[in-house]
């Protein structure tokens, strides 16, 4: 057992032994899901707020009760009724909820850098829930983790992460733990919204849906993030969908045993169609209860370095 970190920030910083720690703890946590009390009290008396300036339903809420299923009391704070509106800074708001005795603060930002700034200015731990466009590790940990709960094995998979990557930090969290525990990854998508940086860290880039499946064991579709482009990097949702999307038809390019994946919210009909999203080979819902996992083991381990 490898952790000895304070903060969550990405996973590109972190190790393969780290990575692995946390997917180790959560399938210990998982195993309780089944109990019909729930509860590991291990972080009685520690105060977890959620910071969230984004929206969230799956990220804020995991954590939440990932964190009361630990035991800790829990704070969520709401940005848009918050002293942020008449000119707070956000360094002002975490050391005043620090100041009413946080432990670990969730941050959501649209700015990138931002939880890794909050580290710096504040005693308590900070978990990067999304930030912008760079990274989401923890979406990142729980796709690792169901790829691996799945398929038996990182080593060796080939994942391909499709759509508006530029914009994705979910894609940059999966890039970096994946290709750390030995995965092949291709990116697929349009010109405009494959960053190509990414062939060089060991990544293919596919621009054909066709050609970027056949060989996949598991396909990560992400959503269109139309409120963080600044110019028409596609003609339309409709030539996307048709060139992009998942359905009846190009499923039948990939393996049958094809593993699909969402980090949601998912646009119906777009990225992936509603047979698909609903159908056998879909692990969408799958996900979400794993980032229940993953939260609470990545809670327990930054309050417990090195599992003390
Ligand atoms: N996947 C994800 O981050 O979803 P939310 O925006 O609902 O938290």
């Amino acid at each position: 057992m490898s952790f000895n970190q304070k903060h969550l920030l990405e996973l590109e910083h972190l190790t393969r032994e780290e990575i692995e720690t946390i997917l180790d703890t959560a399938r210990q946590f998982k195993q309780t899901f089944q109990r019909s009390k729930k509860k590991v009290p291990t972080l009685v008396g520690k105060t977890v707020v959620n910071l969230f300036f984004e929206n969230s339903t799956r990220t804020r809420t995991s954590f939440e009760i990932a964190a009361k299923r630990l035991g800790a009391d829990v704070l969520n704070f709401s940005a848009s009724t918050s002293s942020l509106s008449k000119g707070e800074t956000i360094i002002d708001t975490a050391r005043t909820i620090e100041a009413m005795g946080s432990d670990v603060i969730i941050v959501r930002h649209s700015c990138p850098g931002a939880p890794h700034l909050l580290a710096k200015k504040v005693q308590s731990s900070i978990i990067n829930a999304g930030d912008g466009c760079h990274e989401h590790p923890t979406q990142g940990l729980l796709d690792i983790f169901t790829m691996r709960e799945k398929k038996g094995k990182i080593e060796g998979l080939n994942v391909a992460i499709i759509g508006d990557l530029s914009h994705s930090r979910v894609m940059r969290s999966n890039v970096w733990g994946l290709l750390k525990l030995g995965a092949k990854v291709t990116l697929v998508g349009p010109k405009t919204l494959v960053p190509r940086a990414f062939e060089k860290f060991g990544c293919k880039i596919c621009y054909s849906l066709r050609e970027g499946i056949a060989e996949a064991d598991v396909i990560n579709l992400l959503r269109i993030q139309l409120e963080r482009q600044q110019q028409n990097l596609f003609p339309s949702i409709r030539e996307y969908k048709l060139l992009y999307g998942l359905n009846g038809k190009s499923i039948s390019w990939a393996r049958d045993d094809v593993m699909i994946m969402h980090p949601g919210p998912v646009n119906r009909g777009v990225e992936i169609s509603q047979q698909i999203a609903d159908g056998p080979l879909s692990v969408i819902n799958e996900q979400v209860t794993n980032g229940v996992a993953i939260r609470m083991a990545v809670l327990f381990l930054l309050s417990h370095p090195s599992g003390k």
